[in-house]
Order: structure tokens, then C-alpha cells, then sequence
């Protein structure tokens, strides 16, 4: 067979079986691609919990430089998603298992609780509707307090009306990835950071992932034949790649592409609060949701470093080092 060419790529991604002659090919039982918080989750959890041998690949020097360590650090209560989503579910069952995970593994965390707020009457109807969402969710605590009870709690604070839930609170992602990273580790895991997955086959119920140093996709002038520098088989794939996963996705040659969901990039700011001794609020507070997001929110971290953040900004085209999958 002879190599395809790749019609989103405009360069040529090798994506039949013959070119494979003379690359080094190996195995491993389970392969997680990526090593933001899901994927370090999901390895610990093959690892510690199912004894399951795994290999973590990270185009990064190292974990969580994604989206990972560029949030809001919050533990959601789970207010927010249509009561038949999956994401309403596992957000309220997530959250209490992270809470519980963080107890055990002395990662820091609080639960400070957030407010929701109304800053107009006209937001009122859309705060009863988030209220009576969070309660179809299973969210537990929920109150709807008048604005001068939330502005009691928060002098700093301008409402009509909030939603206050005592189960939101904020995490130190970086120890919290680290917590996931140490205990995989030391069950097994093995790390191998630098490593770029740029594609792969199914062939005879394997998985066949085709990998190639970062440096060498650095390097790449964007038109000649990328060949993998290896083949990977393994049983399992977990593609937790983030904002590339649904690009990776259509990478993989077998995979019924109709099943991967479009993706719409955004692009966002957080503003911090300088020059301050004491956080002039105690809670998280957010403002009812706008198109793309939750609002810009006020955030606090674990040092009492304040933010407000992110705005939204769509953006049509990735021309980062991602953009060789972001097509
Ligand atoms: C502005 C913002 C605020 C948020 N706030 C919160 C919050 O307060 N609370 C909350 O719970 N969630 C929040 N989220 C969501 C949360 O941050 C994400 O859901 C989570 O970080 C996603 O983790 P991930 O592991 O899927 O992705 P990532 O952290 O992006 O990890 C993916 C990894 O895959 C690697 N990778 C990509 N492609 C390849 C490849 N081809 N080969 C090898 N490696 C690859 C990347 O280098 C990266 O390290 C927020 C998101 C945003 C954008
Ligand atoms: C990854 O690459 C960076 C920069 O190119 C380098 O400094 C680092 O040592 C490499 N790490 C590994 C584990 O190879």
C-alpha cells in the first residue's frame, strides 16, 4: 500500500502499513496519550487500581503544561450542565471523590463555596434557572440568598440576588498532578515526555500509534513525509491529548471519524490582582454564564492571589506547534 495524503494537512501523513517496513516497533499494554489531569488520572487509575502495565506519552518537557495548569483551580459543585448530560453526573460524583482524594494525599485544597450573582433584576430568571438546575444535578447546599445577605458575606460584592454553594471550592492543580503522577510512578508507569503521537492504525484489533520525538516535529518543514520514529502496539489507548485529542483522533486510520466531535477553539485572559495584603473576597463569585464559558469569574488561589478571569475571544485558526494536528 502506498502512502495517502493527508487533505487537512496539506502535508503528506503516512497513514497506510507498507511504509512501516525497518521502524522500530514495540508493545505496552495500555497507552495514555497525554499528561494533563485526565490522562495522569486515568494512568494511576490503570496502574495503582487495575495493576495494569502503562506508558504515558507527553509531547511537553514534562506534565501538566496544557490546559491543566492554566485555570481556575476550582472544584465544581456541578451546577451548571443539563441534568441528562454525563458532565452533570460525573461532576457532582468527581467532585466528591476529589475532595475525599485530597483529604487522603494531603493535597491542599479548601472548600471556600462560591456565589453566583445577580447583578440586575433582568438576571434573576436565569439565577432561579441555574438554582433549579444544580438541584435536578444532585448539588448539595444550594441556597438562594437576597443580595444583601450576599453582600454580608462579600462587603466588596454589588447584587441583587446570589446563589451561594458551599461545595465549590479551589485546588492546587500542580500538587494534585503530582499526587496522580508519584503514585502511577511508583506502580509502574512509565513517562516518556518529548515524545509526540502524530498518528496511528488499527490492524488486527491492536492499535498501532506512530511516534516521533518533539524536537524532530519541531523541526519538520510541514511538507515532506513525517515518518514516525516508532510504532507502538498496545491493547489500550486512552487519548487524553486535550485540545489536540479530537485532532489526534482523525489521526488514527480505522476509527470511524463520524463519532469525533468538531472542535471550537477560544482563547482566554486571566487579570491579576496586584499589590493587595488581604483578598478583598473570601468566596469564589461569578457572574451568570455567557456564551463560551462560565464569565469572568473572580478566582482565588491557595496563596490568596486574586483573578478575574477568563475572557472569551474565538479564534478560527491554531498556528502554534499544534496546528500540525489542529486541522
Ligand atoms: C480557562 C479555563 C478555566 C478552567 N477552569 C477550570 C476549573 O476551575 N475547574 C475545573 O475542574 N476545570 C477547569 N477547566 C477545565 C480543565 O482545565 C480541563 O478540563 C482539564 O485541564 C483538561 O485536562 P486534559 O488532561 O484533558 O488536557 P491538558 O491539560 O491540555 O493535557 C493534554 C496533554 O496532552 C499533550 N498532548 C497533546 N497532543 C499530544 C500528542 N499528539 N502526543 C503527546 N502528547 C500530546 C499536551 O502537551 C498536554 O500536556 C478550565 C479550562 C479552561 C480553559
Ligand atoms: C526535553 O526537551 C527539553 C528542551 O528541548 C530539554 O531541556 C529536556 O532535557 C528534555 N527532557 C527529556 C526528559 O528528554
Amino acid at each position: 500500500m502506498e502512502a495517502s495524503s493527508s487533505p487537512a494537512s496539506g502535508g503528506r501523513c503516512v497513514s497506510t502499513t507498507a511504509w512501516a517496513a525497518g521502524i522500530p516497533t514495540e508493545r505496552v499494554d495500555c497507552v495514555v496519550i497525554g499528561a494533563g489531569v485526565v490522562g495522569l488520572a486515568v494512568a494511576r487509575e490503570l496502574s495503582v487500581k487495575l495493576g495494569r502495565e502503562v506508558l504515558v506519552i507527553e509531547s511537553a518537557p514534562t506534565f501538566g503544561t496544557g490546559t491543566s495548569s492554566r485555570n481556575s483551580q476550582v472544584i465544581h459543585a456541578g451546577i451548571y450542565y443539563p441534568p441528562t448530560f454525563l458532565k452533570a453526573k460525573f461532576c457532582v460524583r468527581g467532585r466528591e471523590l476529589l475532595y475525599r482524594f485530597c483529604r487522603e494525599h494531603e493535597i491542599p485544597h479548601k472548600q471556600i463555596g462560591k456565589l453566583i450573582v445577580a447583578t440586575g433584576s433582568s438576571e434573576i430568571p436565569k439565577l432561579n434557572d441555574l438554582m433549579n438546575r444544580g438541584i435536578q444535578n444532585g448539588v448539595d447546599g444550594l441556597r438562594m440568598i437576597e443580595g444583601n445577605e450576599a453582600m454580608r458575606l462579600e462587603p466588596e460584592l454589588q447584587c441583587v440576588k446570589a446563589v451561594a454553594s458551599p461545595a465549590s471550592g479551589i485546588v492546587d492543580t500542580h500538587s494534585l498532578m503530582m499526587s496522580f503522577m508519584g503514585e502511577a510512578e511508583s506502580y509502574g508507569t512509565m513517562f516518556s515526555y518529548n515524545t509526540t503521537v502524530i498518528g496511528g492504525h488499527l490492524q488486527g484489533g491492536q492499535f498501532h500509534l506512530h511516534i516521533c520525538g518533539t524536537k524532530a516535529l519541531e523541526s519538520w518543514d510541514g511538507r515532506s513525509v513525517l515518518r514516525p520514529e516508532l510504532i507502538l502496539s498496545s491493547r489500550l489507548i486512552v487519548n487524553s491529548a486535550g485540545l489536540s485529542a479530537p485532532a489526534l483522533a482523525k489521526r488514527f486510520n480505522g476509527l470511524n471519524t463520524r463519532d469525533i466531535p468538531a472542535s471550537y477553539y477560544s482563547r482566554g485572559c486571566y487579570f491579576t490582582l496586584a499589590n493587595i495584603e488581604i483578598p478583598p473576597f473570601k468566596h469564589l463569585i461569578y457572574p451568570i454564564p455567557e456564551d463560551g464559558g462560565l464569565g469572568v469569574h473572580v478566582t482565588l488561589d491557595l496563596n490568596g492571589q486574586v483573578k478575574f478571569g477568563p475572557d472569551v475571544e474565538w479564534v478560527g485558526v491554531i498556528d502554534d506547534i499544534s496546528s500540525f494536528l489542529n486541522k
